[in-house]
């Protein structure tokens, strides 16, 4: 898919500063470092629209941006990092869940995990967070750029199981592998909202 513009729309580092919306939302969630906002600017098609570092923490807040005045794409900080002290932590907890919680708008949740790793603690927390909320979600494995064709078909079974999740699409920001796939199931997502998720204005909250 061609996206024709993606704009910066705000950053929000507590929940009062979400910005309110009414466009369906994809959040991109994973532990720090993953390659989230790599993904992003790859699905996109765009360098440096949101800021990627080989220092783990860059992506400290919300970050929104409007896809084609149709979609929007939420880069959310990463988890698991561990030079954060005990109050960031439980701020980024709540900045988090409440957005997860709260969002009507929130269609679909992008669960990115390495594909070199197997899927972390925290990352299966993260999961069972998702269909607490009854959130609509898919995991993607990320940087298989790196991995043999036997590496990789060990690491997508080692994630299918660990996640207990059978939709997980491989994928590679340096290479544009899996772009496709992760567009037809975004779109897919705009498309079948589960019940009780309207896109009324009135109905969004936050
Ligand atoms: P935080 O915002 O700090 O949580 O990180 P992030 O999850 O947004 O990761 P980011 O996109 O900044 O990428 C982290 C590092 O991984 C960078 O050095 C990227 O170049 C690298 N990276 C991301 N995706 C890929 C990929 O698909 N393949 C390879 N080989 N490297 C990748
Ligand atoms: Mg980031």
């Amino acid at each position: 898919m061609k996206v024709k513009s993606a704009k910066f729309i705000a950053s929000a580092a507590t929940t009062e500063s979400v910005p309110p919306g009414k466009l369906p939302e994809i959040a991109f969630l994973g532990r720090s470092n993953v390659g989230k906002s790599s993904l992003l600017n790859s699905l996109l098609g765009v360098k440096g629209l949101a800021r990627t570092s080989s220092n783990p923490g860059r992506t400290k807040a919300l970050n929104f941006f409007a896809i084609d005045e149709e979609m929007v794409f939420v880069d959310l900080p990463g988890y698991g990092y561990a030079k954060v002290s005990k109050e960031e932590r439980k701020n980024w907890g709540k900045l988090i869940e409440n957005y997860l919680a709260q969002r009507t708008q929130l269609v679909l949740c992008i669960l990115i995990v390495d594909a070199r790793h197997e899927p972390s603690l925290l990352d299966l927390q993260m999961k069972s967070w998702l269909q607490h909320f009854g959130l609509s979600f898919l995991v993607v494995n990320t940087k298989v750029d790196k991995l043999s064709a036997n590496e990789r078909s060990r690491s997508l079974k080692r994630a299918q199981q660990v996640l207990t999740t059978e939709r997980i699409v491989p994928y590679s920001a340096v290479t544009g592998e899996g772009i496709k796939q992760l567009w037809d199931e975004i779109r897919a997502s705009l498309i079948s909202q589960p019940d009780g998720k309207s896109m009324q204005a009135s109905q969004v909250r936050l």
